[in-house]
């Protein structure tokens, strides 16, 4: 058991009926001591002060009209809370182990997911524990394994602190997702896009939501556009079972459709055409381009993510465009070309914006 830290300082004694007038003049007087915890019995509380009080201050006191007894007394060291990860870890890890701590973090919903070096694997449940304790709002933290991988752009992860769960429900631009962290793919960091693309959105349009995981795009665009609708394509069972549960806990049933399936097979059998195409497939969507220029209408904008070198952005995914355009007889005008982040030292998301003519 942790046997509490205590120190002799200066406090003022008072019976317990009297003790919440007392805590109020001295916090009103800036005279309360918050680096120790008061003490109570059954008859007395005893607040600790910051110092020993002068004559003025003594004749104040007297308007509690009760017996004050100033004097030294043994209080307990507050626990102070840690303000960041590396003060929380101060005491348990060298100072070499400090510096190689990833400080950055995702939250999604309450759940924090953290880059944990393999020299610092051996501290990890210290950090998890640590990073749990900064943040109070979170009930579990999972470190990653891997990048994100396969079809289905999972992120194999391994909890290490809290709540053993992966399920969660997060909030975005005032719309709740339910994301399993383990089985389908949700990343925090895309919130500024979607409410860019959203703000874009003309009244009656009809949006191809292609990659839709579980719907945060279509969803925030129901929320925040006069779109008419959104047809949400997932290949992912899981990610599509949270997206329909996730059209209904938005109350955007009438204005988003859920469809299972692969957009190289659903979109050709589609006999509608869309307004708008959102592509968040940073790894691979160029492979999906033809399906793009055979679903978009005549002056339709498409929203084309790619992952890019960094020192040279957009030379590639705009000859990606131009040589579907190219061979679907169409042409394109660029609206608008982003770096939405960077995935590593040399490598960035980028998001093209095209015009098809
Ligand atoms: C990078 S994630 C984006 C998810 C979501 N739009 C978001 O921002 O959270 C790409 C999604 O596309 C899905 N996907 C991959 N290939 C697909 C395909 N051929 N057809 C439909 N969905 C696909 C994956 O399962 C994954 O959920």
């Amino acid at each position: 058991m942790r046997v509490a830290k205590k120190e002799t300082c200066y406090g003022a004694k008072i019976e317990k009926k009297f003790g919440e007038r007392l805590r109020k003049l001295l916090a009103e007087k800036g005279l309360l001591d918050f680096e120790h915890l008061i003490v109570k019995n059954a008859e007395h509380i005893i607040f600790p002060l910051k110092r020993k009080l002068e004559k003025d201050e003594l004749e104040e006191l007297a308007r509690v009209g009760a017996e004050i007894e100033l004097g030294k007394f043994e209080f307990e060291i507050a626990k102070k809370k840690p303000r960041s990860l590396k003060e929380a870890l101060q005491s348990e890890l060298s100072e070499s182990e400090i510096e190689m701590l990833v400080t950055s973090f995702d939250v999604i919903g309450d759940i924090g997911i953290i880059e944990i070096p393999d020299e610092l694997l051996a501290k990890k449940e210290l950090i998890g524990k640590a990073l749990l304790e900064v943040n109070p709002h979170l009930k579990t933290v999972a470190r990653v394994l891997s990048k994100h991988i396969g079809k289905f752009r999972l992120r194999p992860i391994e909890i290490i602190a809290g709540e053993r769960k992966t399920l969660t429900i997060h909030k975005e631009s005032g719309c709740s997702f339910k994301v399993d962290v383990a089985k389908t793919y949700f990343s925090p960091r895309l919130s500024f896009e979607r409410m860019r693309i959203a703000r874009q959105i003309r009244g009656g349009e009809v949006i191809g939501a292609w990659f839709a995981g579980v719907g945060p795009f279509p969803i925030i665009f129901a929320k925040h556009s006069r779109m008419k609708k959104a047809l949400a394509i997932e290949l992912n069972p899981h990610a599509y079972k949270l997206l329909e549960e996730n059209i209904k806990l938005n109350k955007c049933e009438k204005k988003v459709q859920a469809i299972l399936g692969d957009v190289k097979e659903v979109v050709p059998k589609l006999k509608i055409k869309f307004d708008r195409i959102v592509m968040p497939l940073p790894k691979g969507s160029e492979l999906f381009l033809d399906e793009a220029f055979q679903a978009i209408k005549s002056k339709g904008i498409v929203h084309f993510y790619q992952f890019a070198p960094r020192n040279e952005p957009f030379k590639q995914v705009v000859a990606n465009i131009e040589k579907a355009a190219g061979e679907h007889s169409r042409e394109v005008k660029i609206i608008e070309k982003r770096i939405v982040r960077s995935v590593a030292a040399t490598k960035a998301q980028v998001v093209i914006d095209f015009e098809v003519e």
